[in-house]
């Protein structure tokens, strides 16, 4: 079961941010979910939940597909706060920051490969976005929500990326350092794209936004015009 508890609803759009990580999703879809009055939902954070959850399973082996969907459609993964204040729990357990840990980061890259995973999260993220959400992941233009009423795919250079996600992890983790947050990075988008199932690729209509070299006010202020356009 997954429940969402959220701020304003103000209409039915559904705003699908897809692109690698590190491309700037999640802090434009804050800002755009905030200026909108939509829900923000990282779908991210879902897999990083059922990642979470493996870990902490004495009984389950992230490489046994079987029982790491099993698991999946077990636990209860609740998102809930505001944009700005995001908070995921899992069973009842307010789990925002571990998720956030680089053993989760890594065996979320692999529960997100297992088709039955991803069917049961795509199932709880369409009812999630239903009515109406800015939703970021990677196969939310192709696969949760093909219909989406706008679709962006963001991007940018992957040393851009990867000195994005540094400052991140400094925050948890001051030894981190930038080669290994490139290598990680490469490898993650190696699994992202080459998956079988639901593969990282901009959707056929989605608008491609390279954020290279860009400031995240310019590349919002792109991306909300190209919003209220499409609204008219
Ligand atoms: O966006 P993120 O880094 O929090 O995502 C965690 C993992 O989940 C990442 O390896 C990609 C995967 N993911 C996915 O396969 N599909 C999504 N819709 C969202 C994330």
């Amino acid at each position: 079961m997954i429940f969402f508890r959220s701020a304003k609803m103000g209409n039915h759009l559904i705003i699908a941010i897809d692109g690698p990580s590190g491309a700037g999703k999640s802090t434009l879809g804050r800002m755009l979910a905030r200026e909108l009055g939509l829900l923000y939902i990282d779908t991210g954070s879902m897999y990083r939940a059922v990642a979470l959850a493996v870990i902490e399973s004495t009984s389950t082996n992230e490489q046994d597909d079987v029982a790491v969907a099993s698991l999946a459609d077990r636990i209860e993964i609740d998102l809930g706060g505001d944009p700005d204040s995001l908070h995921v729990s899992l069973n009842g357990h307010d789990v925002s920051d571990r998720i956030r840990d680089e053993d989760v980061t890594e065996v979320s890259s692999i529960v997100s490969t297992i088709p039955a995973v991803r069917r049961a999260m795509v199932k709880r993220q369409r009812e999630l976005g239903q009515r109406g959400a800015v939703m970021n992941g990677r196969d939310i233009g192709t696969v949760v929500f093909p219909n989406a009423d706008v679709k962006f795919f963001l991007d940018a250079a992957i040393e851009e990326r990867a000195e994005r996600r540094l400052a991140e992890e400094r925050e948890h983790n001051p030894q981190a350092t930038y080669d290994q947050t490139l290598a990680d990075i490469t490898e993650r988008d190696r699994r992202d794209t080459t998956r079988a199932d639901s593969p990282l690729v901009a959707a056929k209509d989605a608008i491609v936004i390279d954020s290279s070299g860009q400031s995240i006010a310019e590349v919002f202020q792109r991306m909300i015009k190209i919003v209220r356009e499409k609204q008219r």
